[in-house]
């Protein structure tokens, strides 16, 4: 009951003031932000490539309000690119990007002109990765920007094939995506999607949800692309197993991912059962929204971030 609450929230700007203020704030949002910098940031890939996981970075933000923040954003993202260079961490470390950060809504030149902006500030991105070897992914927002970030995928593509994507099984168009994408190869992350939606576009019983998600990962796994399995929910992990199994596939031919903070014993147990296990990693300034998601996810985080501010 909370989550909608939650989510509602975590597009308002004051209750934005109001969390970013409080007492212990910091404390909480520490558990699923890596960080502020790319200087915080380092140690933390550093230690996991250790532990034999991989990873995604994501430089928080969302929803920004002018083109000066989407040029910001990128620049964010070439400073981590540089620093990976630098440091090796090419072949361990990908990218996870919210369009919406790169320009996407804004439209500063007339209706469908944010979609070009965040094409053409993303690109240089996606560039910069693939030159140290490695690729990035477009997250998925709310249901109203996900053609347009199907149309960058597919643009981004046919110069580097790599470039993955995220589908969110809530969504009742999902599986016509799932298929489209299995079709052509493309590297898809399969989630079970973190935003408020309304019962014209998504499913809101939560065990059909999770029956959608077990129907798209069989579309992926049987396909020709390269599934990401986005979860910590454990039967959906072993049904997963058991598909890629079926499917023929690999060790080397799927993952599977979790979040920075979120049951990182399991993260550690699928990699040493040899499984290619990725951490999405977030750090940066602009935590809210990322931090809110978390909260309406479970309930119990809310409690504990409630009693962290009372007790301060
Ligand atoms: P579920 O919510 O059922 O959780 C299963 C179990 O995992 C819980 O019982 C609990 O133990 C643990 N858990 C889950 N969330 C937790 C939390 N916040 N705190 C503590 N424990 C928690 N969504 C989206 O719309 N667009 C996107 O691009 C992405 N990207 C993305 C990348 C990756 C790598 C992951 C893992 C997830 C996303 N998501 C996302 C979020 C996703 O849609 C979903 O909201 C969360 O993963 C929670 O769903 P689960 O599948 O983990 O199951």
């Amino acid at each position: 009951m909370l989550g909608p609450v939650i989510l509602a929230a975590s597009r308002s700007d004051k209750m934005r003031r109001f969390v970013s203020a409080a007492p212990g704030t910091k404390q909480v949002v520490a558990r699923f932000i890596a960080g502020e910098t790319v200087n915080d940031v380092v140690p933390i890939v550093q230690d996991l490539a250790a532990r034999g996981l991989e990873v995604t970075l994501d430089v928080v933000g969302e929803d920004i309000t002018t083109v000066e923040q989407s040029y910001a954003a990128r620049d964010a993202y070439l400073e981590l690119i540089g620093r990976l260079k630098e440091l090796g961490l090419g072949a361990r470390a990908e990218m996870s990007v919210k369009l919406s950060m790169f320009g996407q809504s804004l439209d500063p030149e007339g209706p469908g002109s944010g979609h070009e902006l965040a094409l053409a500030n993303v690109r240089p991105v996606v560039a910069a990765a693939a030159e140290i070897g490695t690729t990035v992914t477009l997250d998925a927002e709310d249901h109203t920007t996900l053609d347009s970030m199907f149309a960058i995928h597919e643009e981004l593509r046919k110069d580097f094939p790599q470039t993955g994507c995220v589908i969110q099984a809530y969504l009742f168009r999902t599986e016509e995506d799932a298929r489209r994408l299995a079709a052509n190869g493309s590297r898809v992350r399969i989630v079970k999607g973190a935003y408020k939606e309304p019962a014209e576009v998504a499913i809101q019983d939560k065990p059909e949800i999770d029956k959608a998600y077990v129907r798209i990962m069989k579309i992926l796994m049987e396909g020709e692309g390269y599934p990401m399995i986005g979860s910590h929910d454990p039967r959906l992990i072993a049904v997963g197993q058991e598909l890629a199994r079926r499917a023929g596939r690999k060790l080397d031919e799927y993952e599977f991912q979790m979040l920075f903070g979120i049951r990182s014993e399991e993260q550690n147990r699928l990699a040493a059962e040899g499984h290619r296990m990725r951490v999405y990693t977030a750090y940066g300034t602009d935590w809210y929204g990322y931090f809110m998601r978390r909260l309406a996810e479970k309930p119990a985080n809310l409690l504990f971030f409630v009693r962290s501010i009372l007790t301060k």
